[in-house]
């Protein structure tokens, strides 16, 4: 039989160096190890985590939530006692991270199957490192040769803590790794959750759903071979039966993953919740050789006892200054103007010429061509995969464009869709072998196109030569990356049939190599994730690139809704939002220049407009309203946003406040959809100003009531507030707050 109940003082077994390494880290700020009650304790900003090994070797959780005082007592962990004979003791008692086997009937953590058939696997602890902010526990399987490094990390700001996993095969033979998450997350028992998570679809992202947590599973993925529109990997959970926007308990999760994922929300038989994300295991198989590693994606996790509008500032804080690529504090994005509404595929050199001078003449910063610039490209049918410039449309290459722009005072920026081929292309004629396809099969269009294996080396490499080609030859700025089709037909017929499922880990490893290696060559380039808008939007993009296209619904009404469940996950400073034409495609909706300019200053700024069609009034809000923008932009992509008033559930009004990290400043957006019934605007209550700080109130757009005071405390504006004139259909108004 085997022995799952090893030794009950294994701390006895651990080597003398890492004992060394445990009590210099015991000085260590934030990750502690009590040999006694075998217990890791992590504890940062106002958050304690911790779990121990409990009295049959296993990791087990013992708290998560609002800091607790350093010598409170934390129990040792011990595993429950048997339910009943349906629900035996391994399947009760929660696990930080647990293979499938010994009875366990909540999802696993990782799940195997070795090549004599067994599929058990109960991971059993070995030792551990700490080394600063990081812990590493191996575990091991109990009679096998695999072993398992659960990674923790602590953010000393925020309090995020990151967990991912390192599969290592040390027997003898291969195994098939069925199932890998990252992490399990559990919650304090208890019944009165519910669950937030976004969802959508093109032109229809990033729509907030609230469900509670009943017995059972709910599952958050995508199986699409890419992040998806249809879900986001974040996650929050809050307790209470009225939890709101600025108070309460929630625990929230991001995964970094762009490729298949998902995410499991399961209320166990005995009420334990507990989270579970990582590698899909849908169509998932990863041989894994002996000697050979697999690691998976980064799950981070937070906590916050202030609701869910702090929930979202931590990770807005932790993005800025943990995720994105040019963190600690990264360049505030410039005003863009992109050409794709304007002009689509008939992009030629007069043409943006023309465009350039008129965003020129606005204030704005970049100017990106889109879609339409290279190989055959008239329209989605042609081109894609032969990156050279087209010569009807620009005979004499990019280069005379590059110098307009630059000579307008603006930098240049252009579009991309590396990872897609049209079968009508010279790339896919030469190559048809390089898509991703099962032989024989029929090969599944998506806008025309077709997705090359990233996974593969040859691919890999010519997707990188020619971005690299490009950027040493041209002086690009920015390169928008685009990804407008999910998967299908899944193959990689190149390697034998058990390892072509790795195709679902190395394709993304491989695009986020080639993001790296080229930022790592050009490091002066910017780069955004488009994915036919926000499909592919994840804290691991995000180490890569500068910032998203949430969505190709520009709507300004709309994109009220779309901007507020984005900013649940992530921060303003990603957010592009541009301003375009009205009526607009996605709802024939007419709205002022000022309506879609404010709705657009709540994140990055950018406009998609047909400049060519803008009479002088136009031109004139949109310069003012650009300037404005550039003296509050610091405050919106850097600061604190406040969701005072939301836009969800048909609501007629919505308000938005940013606050800079100094509180010096804060930036007020409000809108109107329809005035009904003579009602005046509700009055507005500002938050996060430094209560005693006077605060001089100007307009970016639109009026106050008259009674309103030039300057005010911090206090006055949050406890007395103020009323905005608004009436009528889509309507606005804007402020700023400065400290005297
Ligand atoms: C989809 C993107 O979301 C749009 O902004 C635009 O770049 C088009 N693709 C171009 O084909």
């Amino acid at each position: 039989m085997l022995h799952r109940h090893p030794l009950r003082h294994a701390a006895l077994l651990i080597p003398i160096a890492i004992l060394a390494a445990v009590s210099s880290a015991q000085k260590a700020d934030s990750i502690h190890y009590d040999e006694h009650t075998r217990i890791f304790r992590m504890d940062a900003a106002d958050v304690t985590y911790a779990f121990g090994v409990n009295n049959v070797e296993e990791l087990e959780p013992v708290y998560w939530g609002r800091a607790v005082a350093a010598n409170d007592p934390l129990p040792a962990p011990h595993t429950m006692p048997e339910a009943s004979s349906n629900d035996s003791a391994p399947t009760v008692t929660p696990k930080e991270y647990a293979g499938w086997g010994g009875g366990l009937y909540p999802e696993p953590a990782l799940k195997v199957t070795f090549p004599d058939g067994n599929r058990d696997l109960v991971l059993h602890y070995v030792s551990h490192k700490i080394n600063g902010d990081e812990l590493i526990i191996t575990v091991k399987d109990i009679e096998r040769a695999v072993f398992v490094d659960l990674h923790y990390s602590i953010d000393p700001a925020t309090g995020i803590i990151g967990r991912w996993a390192v599969i290592e095969n040390k027997t003898s033979t291969p195994i098939m790794i069925e199932a890998a998450a990252a992490a399990t997350w559990n919650l304090p028992r208890d019944t009165d959750y519910s669950l937030r998570y976004l969802t959508g679809r093109w032109a229809g992202e990033w729509q907030l759903q609230k469900q509670a947590i009943l017995p059972g599973e709910t599952v958050l993925q995508s199986k699409r071979g890419s992040t998806s529109h249809q879900n986001n990997p974040w996650f929050a959970i809050e307790r209470g039966e009225h939890p709101d926007e600025e108070s309460g308990d929630v625990w929230f999760g991001a995964l970094a993953w762009s490729g298949s994922w998902r995410i499991s929300v399961e209320q166990d038989q005995l009420q334990q919740i507990r989270v579970t994300g990582g590698f899909n295991p849908f169509d998932f198989g990863y041989k894994l050789a002996p000697g050979k590693q697999l690691e998976t994606p980064k799950f981070f996790g937070g906590y916050s006892h202030e609701g869910i509008g702090e929930a979202s500032r931590i990770l807005h804080r932790f993005e800025l200054t943990k995720v994105l690529p040019q963190g600690p504090m990264p360049k505030p994005r410039p005003v863009i103007y992109n050409s794709w509404e304007a002009t689509e595929f008939h992009v030629d050199e007069p043409g943006q010429s023309a465009l350039a001078e008129k965003a020129a003449s606005i204030g704005v910063e970049r100017f990106i061509m889109d879609d339409g610039w290279f190989g055959q490209r008239k329209d989605d049918h042609a081109g894609l995969g032969d990156w050279y410039v087209n010569k009807e449309k620009f005979p004499n290459g990019l280069k005379p464009l590059i110098d307009k722009v630059h000579s307008l005072n603006m930098d240049f920026g252009l579009w991309v869709e590396p990872e897609m081929v049209n079968p009508d292309s010279d790339l896919y004629r030469k190559h048809p072998d390089w898509v991703l396809n099962f032989p024989g099969r029929p090969r599944t269009e998506g806008r025309n196109q077709l997705v090359l294996n990233l996974a593969r080396k040859d691919v890999r490499d010519y997707v990188y030569n020619f971005l690299d080609d490009l950027l040493s030859h041209n002086q690009i700025a920015f390169l928008k990356w685009d990804y407008n089709r999910n998967w299908s037909e899944p193959g990689w017929p190149a390697v034998a049939p058990d390892d072509q499922k790795e195709v679902y880990v190395e394709y993304t490893r491989n695009l986020y190599g080639i993001l790296a290696e080229l930022r790592a060559k050009h490091p002066g380039v910017e780069i955004e994730s488009c994915a036919s808008g926000g499909g592919r939007v994840d804290l691991g993009i995000l180490r890569y690139t500068d910032e998203v296209w949430p969505s190709d619904n520009t709507d300004a009404f709309d994109r009220l809704r779309i901007q507020d469940g984005f900013t649940y996950a992530y921060t303003p400073e990603v957010m592009m939002a541009w301003v375009t034409d009205s009526p607009g495609w996605t709802n024939n909706r007419t709205t002022s220049v000022a309506y879609r300019f404010l709705s657009s200053m709540q994140g990055s700024l950018g406009v998609g407009a047909n400049l060519n069609k803008w009479g002088p009034e136009d031109f004139a809000t949109a310069k003012q309203l650009i300037e404005a923008y550039k003296g509050i932009r610091e405050t919106v992509q850097h600061g604190s946003l406040y969701r005072l008033v939301s836009p969800r559930d048909g609501s007629e009004t919505s308000v938005t406040e940013s606050v800079s990290s100094d509180k010096k400043q804060a930036a007020l957006f409000t809108f109107l959809h329809s005035s009904t019934m003579n009602y005046p605007y509700p009055r507005v209550f500002l938050r996060g100003l430094d209560p005693k700080t006077t605060y001089a109130v100007t307009s970016i757009y639109g009026r106050l009531s008259k009674d309103t005071p030039t300057s005010a405390s911090g206090s006055y504006w949050m406890s007395h507030g103020v009323d905005v004139e608004l009436k009528g259909d889509f309507q606005t108004a804007a402020f700023r707050f400065d400290a005297k």
